[in-house]
């Protein structure tokens, strides 16, 4: 049994194949945790009890009998505030009386088979109740009439869990929810370094490592979003740990907009991880019989190094987040007009495109923003869903009917969540944006906000939608966003409400994705924000691939996909060829490979010499498809540590096939590399196959690939095709 509770001892013990997560029923029902990390049988556990150096400054409980306890120095699991932990508190509710004191004790738990939906809010989920088990722990503050149920689901083949947290009101008065992390881990020791992913627009999720320093520390976003800047990602790692060794705790918050993750380190060495909701601007008003519902967690822990949790997320997000038709259907190879044309274009010229694209073996055409109202720039129209026939010249059925007759699929943008102040809609409806009385609002791109909150605007603009998805054959979207929230404040709701809008205005987004899914079940989702500025699990649960960069540049696009790839999949990760000159075409497509692929260029352009390059190009897409999009991924050779290559490989999961990638990015010093593979069977034979030679999995792994004599040049990339001789 992956979730066992030892009643003799009041232990619960959650078990993966690799990982234990254990905590203890200690006196007066205080919520002890234990342990958390390699697997670790049933013995003797309750003296993993840590507790610190107790001092008079410590807080008792007089009806303790263990001395030695105090909420200040032992590990909680889900720690109030205000009444002896003095770390940063896992929960802040502010009851009626004005006081912000609570202290959850264990009331009664349960386990079960399978994993519930969180409402409103994206999860993992099974379609097999035997994939998961689940422990719901209901705690309760006596004084409050405060519940939170805990839930844990374990995922144990696949070495992974989920954390999410609910809070009720049971009393007979209003509450205010200050704060509610999703997840609250206490380790004995703060001997760890902190790996997180920052970034900023044309650089997102860039891997940046550094020791845990006493005191608190921590990344989050107040942006509205989970942002460019700063990914709910974040890996905590034994100090020497590297790709293949130590130990890795991953953390990825299933959420799409103000989350925080914190570290507390104690006066004991030992140290506080909280993921959630960010705290800051957060408020919620919970009236008598209401619940309300945090995000889920998901926690991957590996003794086998950061690659391993990498590929363990991977295999996770694969069947457990991603959804519906095309978690398992071959993603279509399209072609987006966006960085040819940006809104400079008519039906004559994307049908030009698609003419092309469909001889050179591409699958779909993309029309990028522009096809609305006046939209002939980026200061107009968005709230305007309705096709400029002029500029398309003809219907949006005819014109898609036109692109399937040329042998394509056809795709389109949209940006619902924001409205532009020159558009009919803001000049119908001015008090539809966020905005806060009084003040003039911050513009960005010349757009506002959408206030999602409201269930009018929502249904305004997902009738617009709806509408234009049913009168054509679309098959994919592309879902963007293109500004941060401002002024956050909605003319619907209460002033005693206000602080509830950034959260409800990202569960109105995720109401409307959930429409989308259901009403068009085929339809591929692409999501976007300025590139990949909200790539979080959140969004990946109703669409399977995100823009992963503006930057196409396909240097700069390693650090990004290194970075992308510690916690999110391939499969995820939208990556296109461009007209960019830094490179030649070959690297190109050897890095957008490392992803969903597509073009996005016009392909008019191409010479005689570059469309044969091209056909062979999407000929490669196919052949190495399964591997690239169902294999584990070993990063060989990272970018950010090494100033002249990037590598890396997918191998497929019976280990019958590799696929290797080179880049380097400046003229390397020496000319003799010995690359080392991964993830290889020792036993096996491999036939590379350009060259035909031959070679053992642990000749490969151990000795390495003689690269003498490859093109050591700026820009330059080599992929070589291992195959299992039988
Ligand atoms: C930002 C996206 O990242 C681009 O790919 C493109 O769709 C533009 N928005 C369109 O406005």
């Amino acid at each position: 049994m992956p979730i066992r509770f030892d009643e003799k001892e009041k232990i619960f013990h959650l078990d993966t194949a690799t990982s234990s997560y254990v905590m203890e029923i200690f006196e007066q029902n205080y919520l002890l945790h234990l342990y958390y990390g390699k697997k670790i049988p049933d013995h003797n556990l309750k003296r993993l009890k840590y507790k610190g150096w107790f001092a008079s400054f410590s807080p008792m409980n007089r009806l303790v009998e263990d001395g030695g306890f105090s909420p200040d120095i032992c590990m909680m699991e889900y720690p109030g505030q205000n009444t002896g932990d003095f770390r940063r508190t896992a929960v802040a509710v502010r009851n009626a009386d004005g006081n912000n004191a609570t202290d959850f004790r264990y009331a009664s738990h349960k386990i079960y088979a399978g994993k519930p939906a969180l409402a409103g809010l994206p999860a993992l989920y099974v379609e097999d109740d035997a994939d998961a088990t689940t422990l719901e722990i209901t705690m309760r503050d006596e004084v409050t009439g405060m519940r939170v149920v805990l839930c844990y689901t374990v995922f144990e083949h696949l070495g992974a869990m989920t954390r999410s947290v609910r809070i009720c009101n049971d009393s007979d008065r209003p509450a205010r929810i200050e704060s509610v992390y999703s997840t609250c881990v206490d380790f004995p020791t703060h001997d760890y370094d902190l790996i997180t992913l920052y970034g900023r627009w044309l650089k997102e999720r860039t891997a940046e490592r550094r020791p845990i320093a006493r005191g608190r520390q921590g990344v989050g976003s107040l942006r509205g979003s989970s942002s460019h800047h700063q990914n709910p990602f974040a890996a905590v790692v034994s100090s020497g740990a590297d790709e293949d060794c130590g130990e890795a705790y991953g953390f990825n918050l299933v959420y799409s907009s103000n989350f925080s993750f914190d570290i507390d380190s104690d006066q004991n060495g030992g140290m506080r991880v909280l993921m959630g909701i960010n705290p800051d601007g957060f408020d919620w008003l919970l009236a008598p019989g209401e619940a309300f519902q945090a995000p889920e967690t998901v926690m991957v822990y590996s003794d086998q190094g950061i690659g391993e949790m990498s590929r363990i997320f991977h295999r996770l997000y694969r069947k457990h987040l991603i959804r519906g038709k095309w978690r398992d259907a071959k993603r279509p190879l399209l072609i987006n007009n966006w960085e040819a044309t940006a809104m400079d274009f008519t039906g004559e010229k994307l049908l030009s495109f698609a003419r092309v694209a469909k001889e050179l073996g591409m699958e779909m055409l993309v029309m990028d923003d522009g096809w609305f109202g006046n939209r002939f720039d980026d200061h107009r129209a968005l709230g305007d869903w309705h096709v400029n026939e002029e500029k398309l010249g003809s219907t949006l059925h005819e014109f898609v009917e036109k692109v399937n007759e040329i042998g394509l699929r056809f795709g389109i943008w949209f940006e619902p969540e924001m409205i532009s102040r020159d558009s009919d809609l803001y000049r119908a409806h001015p008090d539809w944006c966020l905005h806060v009385p009084g003040r003039e609002k911050s513009i960005a791109r010349y757009q506002y906000v959408l206030d999602y909150s409201r269930q009018d605007v929502r249904d305004y603009i997902y009738g617009l939608m709806h509408h234009v998805l049913s009168t054509a054959n679309v098959a994919y979207l592309k879902w963007d966003f293109n500004r941060n929230l401002t002024e956050a404040g909605s003319a619907a709701l209460p002033p005693e409400r206000q602080g509830e809008i950034f959260h409800r205005c990202v569960l109105g987004t995720y109401e409307i994705m959930g429409r989308l899914n259901r009403d068009f079940p085929d339809l591929l989702i692409e999501n976007c924000s300025g590139g990949g500025g909200r790539f979080d699990p959140g969004m990946l649960y109703y669409s399977p691939q995100i823009w992963t960069s503006d930057n196409t540049d396909p240097i700069e696009r390693l650090t990004i996909q290194f970075g992308t790839s510690l916690c999110y999949p391939a499969s995820t990760m939208g990556a296109h060829v461009s007209a960019n000159k830094r490179t030649g075409y070959d690297t190109k497509a050897n890095v957008a490979l490392w992803g969903s692929f597509g073009y996005e260029l016009d392909p008019n352009t191409f010479s005689a010499e570059e469309r044969e390059i091209v056909k062979a190009q999407i000929a490669e897409y196919h052949k190495y498809y399964d591997v690239i999009h169902y294999g584990d991924l070993y990063r060989l050779i990272d970018p950010a540590q090494n100033a002249f290559r990037a590598a890396w490989m997918f191998v497929s999961e019976d280990k019958s096939e590799a696929l290797v990638t080179s880049v380097v990015m400046r003229r390397p010093p020496e000319y003799a590399l010995y690359l080392r593979l991964k993830g290889l069977d020792p036993e096996k034979l491999y036939r590379e196959e350009a060259s035909g030679e031959v070679y053992s999995g642990a000749s490969l792994m151990y000795a390495g690939l003689n690269l003498f004599g490859t093109d050591l040049d700026d820009g330059t990339s080599f992929k070589l095709y291992f195959k299992e001789v039988k």
